[in-house]
């Protein structure tokens, strides 16, 4: 992948942030009714899809398990997007705020903040529990918002963020899925295209300058990043939505070749770019297979 001057691409993404961005709170109908026969996401990929417990589930239980696992997934989302927005604030900290890459990660920042808040409110009008992370989980995101600096901040937010693209991206477009998903995800998919340029740039950049300690730091980083958002994508409780124990439901989905084989597909563009950036590869690259992206 071949980069332009770093001014030059911030200032595109600028001028692109004035153009194309969303406001949720007034671009979303609210109050608009659910559709009765619609899905939360595609049905074949629900993690539970293709499994015998899918098969125990009525199609009315099927889509209702949809409804959580969107709910599920954009929780991880926003998880990760307070980690990203400290990362990025505190590379602004440090920075010359007059520099059009220091303002443009401060767009982020507040792309995100908008994003957090509509998957909260998506999830609201759902009547959906909040699938907040485990606490294991939790405390990692703390560590992560402290060590995530250069290339591990970069390779962190391409991770979630090209993951969950590819997700929403196909979801967007299917007929039978909400109409709710589907302006949330459009939204979603539009703003983060220009955060994925960002972060894949400058990971280019930064990669060159690396010494190998940092090298390390980051592909552990990033390994440790990939693991925890394709294990964690979907909470255990939302099986609990249609009668099953989350603990049952967690170890099908895990076991699940169609799951493995949505997790492999939703990172298709991303292994390919990290591999060549050095970011995956050498012994952390064990996390990358338990976790069925590579
Ligand atoms: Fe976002
Ligand atoms: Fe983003």
């Amino acid at each position: 992948m071949s980069v332009e001057d770093r001014e030059a691409t911030a200032g595109r993404l600028l001028r692109s942030s004035l153009d194309h961005s969303y406001e949720p709170a007034i671009d979303i109908d609210w109050d608009a009714p659910l559709v009765d026969g619609l899905w939360g996401i595609p049905r074949h990929r629900s993690s539970l899809y293709g499994t015998t417990l899918w098969d125990g589930l009525s199609e009315e239980q099927r889509r209702t398990l949809t409804i959580h696992e969107v709910c599920a997934v954009a929780r991880m989302g926003l998880w990760f997007e307070i980690i990203l927005m400290q990362m990025l604030l505190r590379y602004a900290y440090d920075r010359d705020p007059r520099r059009l890459h220091v303002q443009y990660a401060l767009t982020e920042v507040a792309d995100e903040c908008r994003h957090s808040i509509m998957f909260a409110k998506m999830t609201e009008r759902y009547g959906v529990p909040d699938y907040a992370p485990r606490p294991r989980t939790h405390q990692l995101g703390r560590l992560f918002t402290t060590i995530g600096t250069g290339p591990a901040m970069f390779a962190g937010a391409l991770i979630v963020e090209e993951v969950l693209d590819q997700l929403q991206r196909e979801s967007m477009r299917d007929a039978t899925v909400q109409p709710l998903t589907r302006m949330v995800n459009k939204i979603h998919v539009t703003e983060e295209a220009r955060h994925v340029r960002y972060a894949r740039e400058e990971l280019v950049r930064v990669m060159p300058k690396t010494n190998r300690v940092q090298r390390i730091a980051a592909r552990w980083f990033a390994a440790r990043i990939a693991y925890v958002i394709a294990r964690e994508l979907v909470h255990p409780d939302v099986y609990a939505s249609v009668g099953i124990d989350p603990a049952v439901g967690r170890r099908a989905a895990l076991a699940n070749p169609h799951w493995r084989e949505s997790l492999r597909w939703s990172a298709r563009k991303l292994v390919p770019f990290l591999r060549e950036q050095g970011i995956i590869g050498g012994p952390s690259e064990i996390l990358w297979r338990k976790a069925h992206l590579v």
